[in-house]
């Protein structure tokens, strides 16, 4: 059953039952030395858990991850990553009644595929296979985050109810994971009605991708939107998956529709940061239709395996809206195919070495822009340094902290092969600057023409 595994470069395999011993995912391809630790995994995977509202599953996972191999000394070590949780609160008495019933909405077609039914729970079909996704998801979201990428998602609709602009540091702690408060409170509410009727509802996800450079993704059967789409549709109860205006492009003409390019980027994004299957620099924005939880309060008609008349037993625990635990879910597929298309293009890049000059120079460039954009990052961390220390009146100079972050630079450098001189000298550059900007507080004002 070749249909686990997802990814060419960063290569997830997700694992497990949801009322076996365990799910989990095991991850090839990551670069060693980065750093990951099982909490980078937890904040993910607590984002998922069932058990965190009445709006979801009430049952109760704790949901500890445990990364098995791949990771020393919270540092990756190049070789295969796994990442183990395991299922404590599985009640595969509950499903008993059903052993011998085809579960109206649920995955019938396995019996026929595969001749053998795993009848507890959903087996592989489960909400529960994606806990393996958002751990990949984790750690895809580290290597991203390296290179200014920042993947999010929230409910914008459920039950026909449309969220307006959302709150984004509100965002985990509303129970619909939508942002927008008013919106969220009807939700909340039709989402219980469904609930108390015995029934349930379904909505739209949508994901943005920030940070993305242009030239990500490939041409024909590799597009950027394809891979997304190969890798949403394929979450339990996706139904249907948009890029940019989407469905909607459909409804208006080409002059409306197409972004008009300047000097300065693209005046809109209907595109939704994709053209021709590879990244325009926008911000990606993909839109999922979710379908109502198929398992409902009440008891529905169905038939045995035998084809002879019955129905389901009503109650049991499930989600009445499967939306607010699947925007990790697809923020971690969204995550894991970028991871992908970067690698493969960074792949591709060192395979042209040999090749010819214009992309070995192009090859360059994209790494020069992964270093600035990680010296950016590292100015405006030190700003924020500054600024605790001068709250804590802490001296900007650290002797004792700056000989730690030399050793360690000194050791990651040889690690990738950084001569030694350099990486000192560059060093040495990095440390005045961010002494200057924690002194100042400034960062120096890109436009200006000094
Ligand atoms: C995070 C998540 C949680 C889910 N929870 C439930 C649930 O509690 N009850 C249920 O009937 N289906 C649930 N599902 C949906 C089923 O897994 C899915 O609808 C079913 O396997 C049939 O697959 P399909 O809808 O993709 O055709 C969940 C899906 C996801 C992604």
């Amino acid at each position: 059953m070749p249909s686990n595994e997802l990814g060419d470069h960063f290569r997830i395999l997700t694992f497990g039952e949801s009322h076996g011993l365990a799910v989990g995912v095991v991850i090839d391809g990551v670069r060693p030395g980065l750093a990951l630790s099982p909490r980078d995994i937890q904040v993910e995977r607590d984002r998922r858990r069932p058990g965190t509202s009445d709006r979801v599953s009430p049952r109760a996972e704790p949901d500890q991850a445990e990364i098995v191999s791949g990771v020393f000394e919270g540092r990756t070590t190049g070789a295969p990553i796994c990442i183990l949780v395991r299922n404590r609160d599985a009640r595969s008495a509950d499903y008993q009644a059903l052993a011998e019933l085809v579960r109206p909405g649920h995955g019938v077609g396995w019996l026929a595929r595969y001749g053998v039914r795993d009848w507890r729970g959903g087996g592989r079909t489960s909400g529960r296979e994606t806990v393996g996704r958002v751990a990949a998801g984790a750690v895809a979201r580290r290597l991203l985050a390296d290179r200014g990428v920042q993947v999010r998602g929230r409910v914008v609709e459920i039950a026909g109810i449309q969220a307006g602009p959302a709150d984004w540091d509100w965002i985990d702690a509303d129970p619909v994971r939508c942002g927008d408060a008013d919106a969220s409170a009807r939700m909340a509410a039709a989402i219980r009605a469904a609930r108390d009727d015995g029934d349930s509802v379904g909505g739209i996800v949508e994901v943005t991708a920030t940070g993305v450079p242009a030239g990500l993704g490939d041409p024909v059967f590799w597009k950027l939107e394809a891979e997304l789409a190969r890798a949403l549709m394929s979450i339990g109860a996706v139904r249907g998956f948009e890029v940019g205006d989407g469905f909607q492009a459909a409804r208006v003409t080409g002059l409306a529709h197409n972004d008009r390019p300047t000097a300065e980027g693209f005046r809109t994004n209907h595109a939704g940061g994709v053209l021709g299957g590879i990244s325009t620099g926008q911000p990606l924005v993909v839109r999922l239709a979710v379908k109502p939880t198929p398992t409902v309060g009440r008891s529905q008609p169905t038939v045995d395996l035998a084809g002879r008349p019955g129905a389901t037993p009503g109650g049991g625990r499930h989600d009445p809206c499967i939306c607010p635990r699947l925007v990790p879910v697809a923020e971690a597929m969204v995550a894991c195919v970028l991871a992908d298309a970067w690698m493969r293009r960074d792949a591709g890049d060192s395979e042209a070495d040999a090749a010819d000059l214009p992309t070995l120079r192009l090859a360059i460039e994209h790494e020069d822009d992964a270093l600035l954009a990680a010296l950016g990052r590292r100015m405006a961390l030190s700003v924020r340094v500054g600024e605790l220390k001068r709250k804590l009146g802490l001296a900007v100079q650290d002797p004792v902290r700056e000989d730690a972050v030399r050793r360690a630079w000194m050791e990651r450098a040889a690690l990738y092969g950084v001569p030694g001189d350099l990486a000192s000298d560059v060093l040495d550059r990095v440390l005045v600057a961010s002494r200057d900007v924690q002194s100042s507080g400034d960062l120096e004002d890109p436009d200006s023409t000094r």
